[in-house]
């Protein structure tokens, strides 16, 4: 049967005479009834973890904006959490866990196969979203890649550099590495839960990949993106992966092969046009719009929008932001953006 859905289309390595288009963190604060929501459901963990709500913020920028894509509604820091993390979240400064810094600590990590005991909901969500979302929206499911969340982990915050999970790195290789293993076998499960639940398409995360420099963006960004890629691809062939080494630079060259995704996340750090040159020529790409566009709108959103969609018009393109939207953003922007993609 011939493939309708858009997004899967450009996945797929199709050029399309006009992009399929989402956006990151399209459900979030910018939205009011997405604050409505998550006032309903108490907090953000509550709302994670109550797959009816969680579903409906979901929703809820496909209703006002008909994207392509809706992205499942969870964080990737509920992974740390079903692992054994204590997680919470400080109104206005984001999230804090307990910390992982020795083998003693991993040792009272719960074993990989525990984790759907706390991640169930979020399956939950899944299967309501494949039965709810209109035919021609495709679901992304998604993780965070194993340095950006063992960043979390060790440092039990974000972090502005990464300083305690470079430091850990250094002082205790062993350690770190075992870190970033367990990460890695628990995405794979988590990610495999997210297909069989109905996630047609996964996206992978790697937020802090532009802190790792020379032979450890390699060894902590991209194989451990690669190695999760194989394991899903084995399991689910046919599944299409999205990874995003957030901060990569020029590192963004020969991405699709080395992790083996269908499509390269690129953010606002390299221009479009080189991108095209470096990235899309191996596979589709997706994002570079700076976020701030959504905030200041007018014609600076509408040019820079244009300049995109030409840049990569010769190859399979996915419309997105270089980073996700800020709850400062105007939803007014957000359907200028749309409507200007769509004019062609
Ligand atoms: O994109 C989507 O709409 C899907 C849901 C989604 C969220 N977080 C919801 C969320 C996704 C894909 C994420 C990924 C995520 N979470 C990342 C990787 C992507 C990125 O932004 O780089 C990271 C690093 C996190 C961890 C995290 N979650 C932080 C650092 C914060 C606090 C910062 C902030 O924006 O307040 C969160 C909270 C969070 N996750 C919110 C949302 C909508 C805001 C929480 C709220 O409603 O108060």
């Amino acid at each position: 049967m011939a493939q309708h859905k858009t997004i899967l289309r450009a996945l797929a390595g199709e050029t399309l005479p006009t992009p399929p288009i989402w956006m990151m963190r399209q459900a979030g604060r910018y939205l009011p009834e997405y604050k409505a929501t998550r006032a309903q459901a108490g907090d953000f963990l509550s709302l994670c973890y109550n797959p009816e709500l969680a579903a409906e913020v979901t929703l809820q920028p496909i209703r006002r904006y008909g994207f392509d894509a809706a992205i499942l509604f969870a964080d990737i820091l509920l992974l740390p959490q079903a692992l054994g993390a204590d997680l919470w979240f400080v109104t206005g400064e984001g999230p804090r866990l307990s910390t992982i810094t020795s083998a003693d600590d991993l040792a009272k990590l719960k074993p990989v196969d525990a984790i759907h005991d706390t991640l169930n909901p979020v399956y939950e969500t899944v299967k309501i979203l494949a039965q709810e979302l209109p035919k021609e929206t495709t679901l992304i499911g998604f993780a965070g890649a194993p340095w950006t969340v063992a960043t979390y982990m060790i440092a039990g915050q974000g972090t502005p550099d990464q300083g305690p999970a470079h430091a850990l790195k250094a002082e205790n290789r062993p350690v770190f590495e075992e870190i970033i293993n367990r990460i890695t076998e628990g995405t794979i499960a988590y990610l495999s839960k997210q297909i069989d639940a109905g996630a047609e398409v996964v996206k992978l995360f790697d937020s802090w990949a532009g802190s790792l420099e020379g032979d450890d963006f390699t060894t902590f960004s991209v194989k451990p993106m690669q190695q999760i890629i194989a394991a899903l691809k084995e399991r689910h062939p046919g599944i299409p992966v999205i990874a995003f080494p957030r901060g990569a630079g020029t590192r963004y060259t020969g991405m699709h092969a080395a992790t083996g995704a269908d499509c390269v996340a690129i953010d606002d750090g390299v221009s479009a046009e080189w991108a095209a040159a470096h990235v899309q020529i191996d596979g589709c790409v997706q994002g570079n719009l700076k976020s701030s566009h959504m905030v200041t709108g007018g014609d600076a959103l509408v040019s820079e929008t244009r300049r995109i969609c030409k840049a990569f018009s010769n190859g399979p393109h996915i419309f997105n932001l270089g980073h996700g939207i800020t709850p400062d953003a105007d939803p007014a922007n957000v359907q200028l953006m749309i409507d200007t993609v769509r004019a062609g």
